[in-house]
C-alpha cells in the first residue's frame, strides 16, 4: 500500500452499498451495470476539496521547478534507488506537471521499473504511482555487454579485423549512491546466443553459430551510438540492435536481460523482446502486425438492425496505434484478437484467467494481411457466431481507443495500452474484453482500476428474445462500457478511479456512455428530429432507458429536477438526464455546423460532432473529482472558451437551460448518493438573450 487512504474511502463504500441496494429494489428491468469500481493499492486518492483544489501529498516549499519537487518527493518518500527522468511536461489547461522516472541499477534501466509523479501548479505533489524494484530477492546477472564485445573483438583480431566500442550512450544517473545493487554473477549467455534463443522461440531455424564461418555468423558490433548483432538473416539489414537492461520477475526478483528490437524481413512483424542473459529464456515479447481486415458492424452502425457488416481494411489510426492493433499472444500465435489496446476473447465459462479465453484465429494472407472474417447467422444461438462477436468487440474497443486518443485520452492522461511508447502514463493496461461472458445475462459492465492496471469489459448474451442476441454485436453497449474507462480515468486524474462513484457524478458516468454511443451511430442524414434508443437491438426491440434521446420534450420530458424523484436516485437514471442534456448540446451545434464521418479530422471545430466530442472530453479533464451536473456543465462551458473563445457559449447554455440546467439552477445535496433537492432554471445568462 503506497497511498494513505482518506476518510472518504470507507464512507464512500458504505454509501455505494446503500445506493445500489436501494436501486436494485426499485428496478426490475436491468439497465447496463452495476459498475464495478475496483480500488487498488496503487491508487492515488487525491480527492479535490473545491473546484480546482487538490490535496497535497508533499509540498514543494520554496522550490519552483516541478521536476525538482517531484524528484525531491521521490527521494525523500519513495526510494533511494537511482533513476533517470524519462519525461516531464505540463498540461496547459490545468497546470499539472507530470514527471516520469525510470529506475536505473548499475547503469542499466529496469524495463518495468517506473514512477510517475503529478505536481500541481502550486508545487504540491498530488498523486503518483510506483513500480520500482524494491529489494534483492533472486537476482540473476551475467557478463556485461561490453565484456562480450571484448571477447568478440579478440576473436576478430585473430582474423585480422578490428572494431571499436563506444558504449550504447546510456545516460548515467546523477543520483546519489543507491543501496539497491543489481546482480553481477558471471553466468554466460552471449547476446548472439540470446538472439538465437529468441529465434527458436519463434520456431525459426538458423545454423548453429559454431557451424558457421566467423565472418558470416551472427556477431556483436559496437559503435558509439548502439550495439548490434549483425549477420542475423531474418532481420531487416541483417541487423538487430541490442541493449542490456534489468527486468523485474513475477516473484519480485531482478534479472539481467538483453533487450532486442527485431524488425523482420518479409513480414510486418516488429518484435521488442527481452531475453534472459542468464538462461536465454524469453522473458517478454511484444509483436506487431500492422495490416488487418475485420468483418464488423463499422463506425456509424449500431447493431445488426441498424446496418450491415462491412470488411474494414486497416482501420487503425497511426498516431494512436503506431504499430497496429494486433500482436502475438503468449502461445506464439500471430493471428488473434490481441493487441496493444485490447485483449478480446470469449469467456462463456466465466473464468478469471483471461489469458486462456478462446480467441478467433485470423487468416494470414500471402501478403501478410490478417483477415478476421467469420459467419453470423442471427437465426442461431450466439455461441455459433462467437468468433464474429469477438471480432466486433475487438474492433470497437480499438476504435474507441484510437478515436479518443485523437481527442486527448492518450498515454499521459491514462488511456488503456500495454506499451505506452515512452509517451508517458503507465502501460500494461490494455482492456480485457470478454465476449458472451458467463457471469450474467442482459447487461454488460466495465471495471476501471487506476492507470497501469487492466480495464475489464464484460459483455453478456441477452435472452429477452426467443433466439438469444449478443451484446457484442451492439456497438452502443460496447461504447457505453468503454466510456466508463474514459470518464473514470479523465476525471480526477489517471491514478484516481474514485471520482464518479455515486450521486450526480455516478449518474454522469453513465450518461457519457449513452452520449458517446449515440454520437458514433450518427451519419450525415440524421437531423434535429432524429431519435435514438439505447440497447434496443439486444433488448429485443425496446430501448432500455425510460425515453429515447430526442430534442422533443414530448418524446423525452426529462429535466434537471426530475432527478429529485425516487425513480432517478439510481445512477443509470441520472445518466439519462445528463446524456439527454449533452444530446441537446450536440443538436444545437449541429444546427450551425455540418457533420463529418471523419472523426480524425484536424479541423475539429468545423464540425458539430467533432467539436462536441472535444468539448465533452476537455470538460472531463477540467471538472473536479465527484463533479455535480452544474460543475460538469461549467467545465464544458470553460472548455468551449478555451477552444473556440466563447463562439458557442450561448448555444451550449440554451441546450442546458432547455433541460432545466440554466444559469440559476441550484442543488442541495446533489452529491449525496441518493435524493437531493434541485431548483431548476430555464434561463440563460443575460448576454445570451
Ligand atoms: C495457438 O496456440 C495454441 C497453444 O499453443 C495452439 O493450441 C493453437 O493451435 C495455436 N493456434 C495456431 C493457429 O497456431
Ligand atoms: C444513417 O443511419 C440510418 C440509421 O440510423 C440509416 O437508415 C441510413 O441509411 C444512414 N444514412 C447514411 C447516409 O448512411
Ligand atoms: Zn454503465
Amino acid at each position: 500500500m503506497k497511498f494513505s487512504k482518506t476518510q472518504s474511502y470507507s464512507l464512500l463504500a458504505a454509501m455505494v452499498a446503500v445506493a445500489s441496494t436501494a436501486a436494485a429494489h426499485r428496478h426490475s428491468a436491468q439497465p447496463f451495470g452495476p459498475e464495478i469500481v475496483r480500488r487498488d493499492a496503487r491508487a492515488s486518492s487525491a480527492i479535490t476539496a473545491d473546484f480546482f483544489g487538490t490535496q497535497s501529498l508533499f509540498a514543494g516549499g520554496s522550490l519552483q521547478d516541478p521536476k525538482k519537487i517531484a524528484t525531491n518527493f521521490v527521494e525523500q518518500r519513495l526510494t533511494s534507488s537511482e533513476y533517470i527522468v524519462k519525461n516531464a511536461y505540463t498540461s496547459k489547461h490545468n497546470g499539472v506537471t507530470h514527471v516520469y522516472l525510470r529506475q536505473v541499477i548499475n547503469g542499466l534501466e529496469v524495463v518495468n521499473g517506473d514512477i510517475n509523479v503529478n505536481v500541481d501548479r502550486d508545487g504540491n505533489v498530488i498523486s503518483y504511482g510506483d513500480s520500482f524494484y524494491q529489494g534483492p530477492k533472486n537476482q540473476r546477472g551475467s557478463l556485461s555487454i561490453k565484456e562480450w564485445i571484448q571477447q568478440e573483438s579478440e576473436n576478430l583480431v585473430e582474423q585480422g579485423r578490428q572494431f571499436t566500442f563506444g558504449g550504447r550512450g546510456r545516460r548515467s544517473s546523477t543520483r546519489r549512491q543507491t543501496p539497491i545493487k543489481g546482480p553481477v554473477s558471471k553466468a554466460a549467455i552471449s547476446p548472439q546466443k540470446a538472439l538465437l534463443s529468441f529465434t527458436d522461440f519463434l520456431h525459426m531455424r538458423i545454423p548453429h553459430p559454431e557451424d558457421m564461418d566467423i565472418t558470416t555468423r551472427p556477431s556483436l558490433h559496437g559503435d558509439k551510438d548502439e550495439v548490434v548483432v549483425t549477420n542475423y538473416p531474418f532481420a531487416v539489414d541483417d541487423k538487430v540492435p541490442v541493449a542490456q537492461a534489468y527486468i523485474q520477475t513475477g516473484d519480485g526478483g531482478l534479472e539481467l536481460v538483453y533487450d532486442f528490437q527485431v524488425k523482420m524481413k518479409n513480414s510486418d512483424n516488429w518484435f521488442h523482446t527481452q531475453v534472459s542473459a542468464v538462461t536465454g529464456d524469453v522473458m517478454q515479447v511484444v509483436d506487431w502486425v500492422s495490416d488487418a481486415t475485420f468483418n464488423v458492424y463499422p463506425m456509424g452502425v449500431n447493431d445488426p438492425l441498424d446496418g450491415d457488416r462491412k470488411m474494414v481494411v486497416d482501420p487503425e489510426h497511426k498516431d494512436a496505434s503506431p504499430l497496429g492493433w494486433n500482436r502475438q499472444d503468449q502461445n506464439k500465435n500471430f493471428t488473434t484478437t490481441i493487441g496493444n489496446n485490447v485483449y478480446a476473447g470469449e469467456n462463456r465459462r466465466n473464468g478469471n484467467d483471461w489469458q486462456n479465453n478462446p480467441k478467433p484465429e485470423g487468416r494470414l494472407t500471402k501478403k501478410g494481411q490478417l483477415v478476421f472474417d467469420f459467419e453470423i447467422d442471427l437465426e442461431k444461438d450466439p455461441i455459433t457466431y462467437v468468433d464474429a462477436a469477438v471480432t466486433n468487440l475487438f474492433y470497437w474497443n480499438n476504435q474507441m481507443h484510437d478515436v479518443f486518443h485523437h481527442y486527448g485520452f492518450d498515454e499521459e492522461t491514462g488511456n488503456f495500452q500495454e506499451n505506452n511508447f515512452g509517451r508517458g502514463g503507465l502501460g500494461n493496461d490494455a482492456v480485457i474484453a470478454n465476449a458472451q461472458d458467463g457471469s450474467g445475462f442482459n447487461n454488460a459492465n466495465f471495471a476501471t482500476p487506476p492507470d497501469g492496471q487492466h480495464g475489464q469489459m464484460r459483455m453478456y448474451v441477452w435472452d429477452v428474445t426467443e433466439i438469444a442476441r449478443d451484446g457484442d454485436l451492439e456497438s452502443g453497449i460496447i461504447i457505453h462500457e468503454y466510456a466508463h474507462g474514459i470518464s473514470t480515468r479523465l476525471t480526477g486524474g489517471p491514478a484516481n478511479s474514485g471520482c464518479l462513484v455515486w450521486g450526480e457524478a455516478g449518474g454522469m458516468g453513465e450518461g457519457w456512455g449513452d452520449f458517446f454511443a449515440t454520437m458514433f451511430r450518427l451519419n450525415e442524414s440524421h437531423d434535429y428530429k432524429s431519435e435514438f434508443d439505447m440497447g434496443s437491438y439486444s433488448n429485443g426491440g425496446q430501448g432500455i432507458r425510460r425515453f429515447p434521446y430526442s430534442t422533443s420534450m414530448q418524446t423525452n420530458p426529462e429535466t434537471f429536477k426530475i432527478m429529485d424523484g425516487q425513480a432517478y436516485w439510481e445512477v443509470h437514471a441520472k445518466g439519462e438526464v445528463w446524456a439527454e442534456m449533452l444530446f441537446e448540446v450536440y443538436q444545437n451545434l449541429r444546427l450551425l455546423l455540418p457533420f463529418t464521418d471523419d472523426w480524425y479530422t484536424n479541423d475539429k471545430t468545423d464540425y458539430a460532432n467533432t467539436l462536441v466530442l472535444q468539448l465533452v472530453v476537455d470538460g472531463m479533464k477540467l471538472q473536479p473529482c465527484m463533479p455535480t451536473f452544474i460543475q460538469a456543465r461549467d467545465a464544458i462551458l470553460q472548455a468551449e472558451w478555451l477552444l473556440t473563445s466563447g463562439k458557442y457559449q450561448c448555444d451550449i447554455w440554451r441546450a442546458f437551460a432547455k433541460r432545466g440546467l440554466g444559469s440559476k439552477a441550484r442543488v442541495i445535496g446533489g452529491n449525496l448518493p441518493i435524493g437531493g433537492f434541485r431548483i431548476e432554471s430555464f434561463e440563460v445568462p443575460s448576454n445570451c438573450n
